[in-house]
């Protein structure tokens, strides 16, 4: 077995993980969710979630990922087999793992060079002198090549911004796991945290602009007043759910290849503990306190649900430039806001490229530099799919099967692998094994009940209310078809060619391997 990386310290590899969760997610989708959900209503099911899905799947990743790992496995499909070696199937279960990271970084990576993007534009002003909201689309929909207008003739300035962003993830993970992972998420993820903290802190020492009654604490009122109606409404449960798998980054199978860097001993319960209390410190008081309160001052409880529903890219790259341009020292906020989400992206989709790369040098035995290349090329291709056919729900497509209906599969997967075949009180062993605290007994009865229980429940539903819709085209406009069965075709031959690639490793490595 070739010797695989380690990471550099605890701290380094905190970062990391707390960088992968911490994303978009957190300060666009996150505010979103909440606005359009009813803001207090949707707080106790977010919460519940995070305790019964969010922190057991975390500590599972964590924990399965080290386990491989000591096999020499970094990514589901081995991890997977490590864990149940008898059975010769369910190491194509772990085909999602690969699957899932490639199609989200396919998407992610070009919406994080927008970012770029408009980080110089702040700066440059460029978009100073538009003052309304149809400006601001106007502007947005120039830039993706969407329409010609004053402000752009075509796709090309988004195109350098992707090219760049593109390749500076490339060069990220092509430094490895401490010199270019762990290196640029101690830096960023800081500086993220710091800028996000000025917004808020400018967003809530702002006074009243349309109407007395809507100030920043009103704002946060809107979100944190609970409302118990809501508890009976399948539908916020649901989006709370797919928060929380989103925002932490787990059933992606991106953290259990970060947990197969760990070493034997090291400590897994606290790390990932502080890892995800990070990650919903700056989602629920850093992200929970800018978009909110900001949109309520100008546009009011009323106002901030129609905004919301408009979705995080209106919020992000419409709503919050128009408010922030009217602050003093405008343009270096509007700067702030997009640099601290453009960083909040990189430290995220560095970790989606991760998988990939590690079921490469790990199954196959090749280098580095060779697995990153070939990931690369792949990916740069793929990605022109959302390039040009973004007004064709190219992207809606690959975020709901690659982004949203394969985590929520995945997660089960491994949930039952852990807790039952594995078994559970193996399981616990392997969880404490090395940790710096003992967690209550309870989540023994969790892990093994309630959150695989949760997890069908959220499979079952999401498939007879999205999946078979969403499989059926329902909704999809009909200009937008053939796009849409396009983007399926390339993500089934992604699929069977990863999974002929598990098959081919499989094959391949039968003499080393000890069933
Ligand atoms: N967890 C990442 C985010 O929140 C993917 O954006």
């Amino acid at each position: 077995m070739a010797s695989r990386e380690n990471w550099g310290s605890k701290l380094g590899v905190i970062l990391a993980v707390a960088g992968s969760a911490v994303g978009l997610g957190n300060f666009l989708r996150f505010p979103v969710q909440a606005a359009k959900n009813g803001g207090g209503a949707f707080m106790i099911p977010y919460f519940t979630a995070f305790l019964l899905l969010g922190i057991p799947l975390m500590w599972i990743e964590w924990t399965i990922g080290r386990f491989g790992g000591g096999f020499g496995h970094g990514t589901a499909p081995g991890i997977f087999h490590s864990l149940w070696r008898k059975n010769r199937f369910i190491k194509y279960f772990g085909v999602i793992g690969i699957f899932g990271p490639i199609v989200i970084f396919i998407y992610y990576t070009y919406i994080e060079s927008w970012l770029l993007g408009y980080s110089f534009f702040s700066l440059s002003g460029k978009y100073t002198g538009i003052t309304s909201e149809e400006g601001m689309i106007a502007f947005l929909q120039g830039y993706q090549g969407i329409v010609r207008n004053e402000h752009f003739s075509g796709i090309e300035t988004a195109y350098i911004f992707f090219f760049i962003t593109f390749w500076l993830n490339i060069l990220v993970v092509l430094f490895g796991i401490r010199r270019g992972i762990e290196r640029i998420c101690r830096v960023a993820l800081p500086t993220l945290l710091v800028l996000a903290l000025v917004i808020m802190v400018r967003v809530l020492t702002l006074k009243p602009v349309m109407n007395p009654l809507w100030t920043p604490g009103s704002g946060l009122g809107f979100l944190w007043n609970p409302d118990f109606s809501a508890l009976k409404d399948a539908k916020v449960w649901l989006a709370a759910a797919g928060q929380i798998f989103f925002t932490l980054s787990v059933g992606i199978g991106v953290i259990m290849t970060y947990a197969s860097y760990l070493r034997k001993n090291d400590d897994i319960l606290l790390s990932g503990l502080t890892a995800a209390s990070t990650n919903e410190f700056a989602e629920v008081i850093i992200g929970g306190s800018i978009i909110i309160p900001a949109a309520f001052i100008f546009f009011g409880p009323a106002g901030i649900e129609r905004v919301a529903e408009q979705g995080s890219f209106d919020l992000g790259f419409v709503t919050m430039p128009l408010i922030l341009k009217t602050f003093p020292a405008g343009n270096m906020f509007g700067f702030f806001w997009f640099f601290l989400l453009f960083l909040a992206g990189l430290t995220s989709s560095i970790s989606l490229a991760q998988p990939a790369i590690a079921f490469l040098e790990d199954e196959f035995s090749i280098s580095r530099k060779k697995a990153v290349s070939i990931f690369a090329v792949t990916c740069f291709v793929l990605t022109h799919l959302a390039i040009f056919s973004l007004a064709k729900g190219v992207v809606d497509e690959l975020d709901f099967w690659g982004g949203t209906f394969a985590l929520v599969v995945f997660a089960t997967v491994e949930t039952i692998l852990f807790g039952w075949v594995f078994g559970i009180d193996r399981a616990w062993e392997e969880m404490h094994s090395g940790a710096d605290i003992k967690i209550p007994r309870v989540f023994k009865f969790i892990i093994k009940y309630i959150t695989p229980l949760f997890l069908v429940f959220i499979l079952g539903f999401w498939t007879y209310q999205q999946a078979i819709p969403t499989l059926m085209l329902k909704g999809v406009p009909k200009q937008n078809v053939p796009y849409v069965i396009m983007t399926r075709l390339v993500m089934l031959i992604m699929f069977l060619t990863i999974s002929f690639l598990v098959k081919k490793a499989w094959e391949k490595n039968k003499c080393v391997q000890v069933d």
